[in-house]
C-alpha cells in the first residue's frame, strides 16, 4: 500500500496497467448464443459499464468445457466460435476505455440447473434428458435439489487441467489483458478446498494440503496457458461461513500457496458453498478479512456491498488494494463515476460533456 493511493489510484499487475482500483464483479447474464458466445447485450452491457468508469471490465464466469458450465445459457471459451465472440467483447470494453478481463470457471456440483428467471428464481436441476449433462465434482455429495455429481477420476481430472489450459490459451487469443479463475462461491475449486464437500481419500483428498493440490494443479494449467507478463487473479471465499468448513486461518494459507504458485491477486467472495452457509449483509463483509489475507503477503480485492461511495475509501487502500462492485452496477452503469463526482468534467466520457 503505498501512502497517497485512493480508490482511483493505478494499480499494476505484472505488465497490466489497471486505471483505478473500482471494478466491476464478474455477474452471469445467462445470455449467451446457443454456440456459448457473447451476445449484443453483452457488448450493450459491458459497453456500458466499460464507458461507466470502472477500471476493470471482469466478464462473467466464462466456462472452460461444455460440461463444467452452469447453465446453457453460460458463456464458454473452448471454441472457435466463442473466441471470435469474445474477441469483438474484449476489444469493445478497451477501446471504451476499461481493462478486458474474463473469469474462467468450472461449475463442479452446482452444474446444469436452470436459468434463474426461468423458475422464480429458484435454482432447478436440468438433467441429461432435458438438454442437461451429468456434474463432475470432488466427491458424490449434491447440492441441495441438484443432480447427485460424479465423483471425479484421476482422466476427468487430467482433462479439467487440459480445458483450463486451453481456455487460458483462448482468453489470451480473444484479447483479454487479465484472467480470474472462480474458486469461491461453491464451484469445482472451492469444492475441492473444503472438507465439507470433499471426501476423497486419494491423493486429492484428506488434510488441508491434500485438498489444495488440485486447485494448485488447476493454477498451475492456467498459468501454463497465460502470458508471464499478464495477470491471474483468483476468487476465494474468505471462509465457509458452515459449521465445520472452511475457516479464515486454512484460507489465508491456501492464499499464501496460491500466491507462491504465481496467481496475483485475491478476490474475495465468501459463502455459496451449500444452502447453509451464512449470509451476511453488512457493508464491505468479504473487504474486512482483507487485512488478514494481507499478512498471508498477498495482494487482495473484495466484492460484498461496496455500494455506497463513502465506503470506497474505506475499503481502499486500509482494507483491499481493490474493490469489485456487483449489483450496484447493475443498477447504474455509472455508479463508479458517480462516485467519483467531484471531478464530473476529467471522469466522464467527453460525449456527455454537455451534460454538466
Ligand atoms: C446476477 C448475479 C450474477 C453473478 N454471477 C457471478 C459470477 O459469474 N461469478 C462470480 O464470481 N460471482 C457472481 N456473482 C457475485 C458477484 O460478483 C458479487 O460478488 C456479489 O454480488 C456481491 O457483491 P455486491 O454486493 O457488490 O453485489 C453474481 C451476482 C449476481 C447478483
Amino acid at each position: 500500500m503505498t501512502t497517497g493511493t485512493t480508490p482511483w489510484t493505478a494499480l499494476r499487475l505484472r505488465e497490466v496497467p489497471i486505471p483505478n482500483r473500482v471494478w466491476l464483479s464478474p455477474m452471469c447474464q445467462y445470455s449467451a448464443d446457443e454456440s456459448g458466445a457473447p451476445t449484443d447485450w453483452h457488448l450493450a452491457h459491458y459497453g456500458a459499464r466499460a464507458a461507466g468508469g470502472v477500471g476493470m471490465v471482469l466478464v462473467e464466469c466464462t466456462a472452460v468445457a461444455a460440461d463444467l458450465r452452469t447453465t446453457t445459457a453460460d458463456l464458454g471459451l473452448y471454441t472457435e466460435d466463442q473466441v471470435r465472440g469474445h474477441r469483438r467483447l474484449a476489444a469493445a470494453i478497451k477501446s471504451i476505455g476499461s481493462i478486458p478481463a474474463v473469469q474462467l470457471g468450472a461449475a463442479g456440483r452446482k452444474s446444469s440447473h436452470g436459468i434463474p428467471w426461468d423458475n422464480a428464481g429458484t435454482r432447478h436441476a436440468v438433467p441429461p434428458h432435458e438438454g442437461g449433462w451429468q456434474p463432475l465434482a470432488p466427491s458424490p455429495i449434491p447440492f441441495a435439489g441438484l443432480t447427485v455429481p460424479t465423483e471425479m477420476s484421476t482422466e476427468d481430472g487430467t482433462r479439467v487441467l487440459e480445458d483450463l489450459r486451453r481456455a487460458a490459451r483462448n482468453a489470451h487469443r480473444a484479447g483479454y489483458e487479465v484472467i480470474e479463475l472462480h474458486g469461491a462461491n461453491g464451484y469445482l475449486l472451492h469444492e475441492f478446498l473444503s472438507p465439507l464437500t470433499n471426501h476423497r481419500t486419494d491423493e486429492w483428498g484428506g488434510d488441508r494440503q491434500r485438498r489444495m493440490r488440485f486447485p494448485l494443479q488447476m493454477v498451475q494449467a492456467l498459468r501454463e496457458g497465460w502470458p508471464q507478463d499478464r495477470p491471474l487473479l483468483l476468487r476465494l471465499p474468505a471462509e465457509d461461513l458452515i459449521e465445520g468448513g472452511l475457516t479464515t486461518e486454512d484460507m489465508t494459507a491456501v492464499a499464501a500457496r496460491m500466491g507462491a504458485a504465481g496467481v496475483d491477486l485475491i478476490d474475495l467472495s465468501s459463502g455459496a458453498l451449500s444452502p447453509d452457509a451464512r449470509r451476511v449483509a453488512e457493508p464491505l463483509h468479504n473487504a474486512r478479512y482483507g487485512p488478514a489475507f494481507r499478512a498471508a503477503g498477498v495482494l487482495v480485492a473484495a466484492s460484498g456491498l461496496v455500494s455506497e461511495a463513502g465506503r470506497l475509501d474505506e475499503a481502499v487502500p486500509g482494507l483491499v488494494d481493490a474493490v469489485l462492485v456487483g449489483r450496484a452496477l447493475l443498477r447504474d452503469p455509472y455508479w463508479a463515476l458517480r462516485a467519483r463526482n467531484a471531478e464530473p468534467l476529467e471522469s466522464w466520457p467527453k460525449q456527455y460533456h454537455r451534460a454538466f
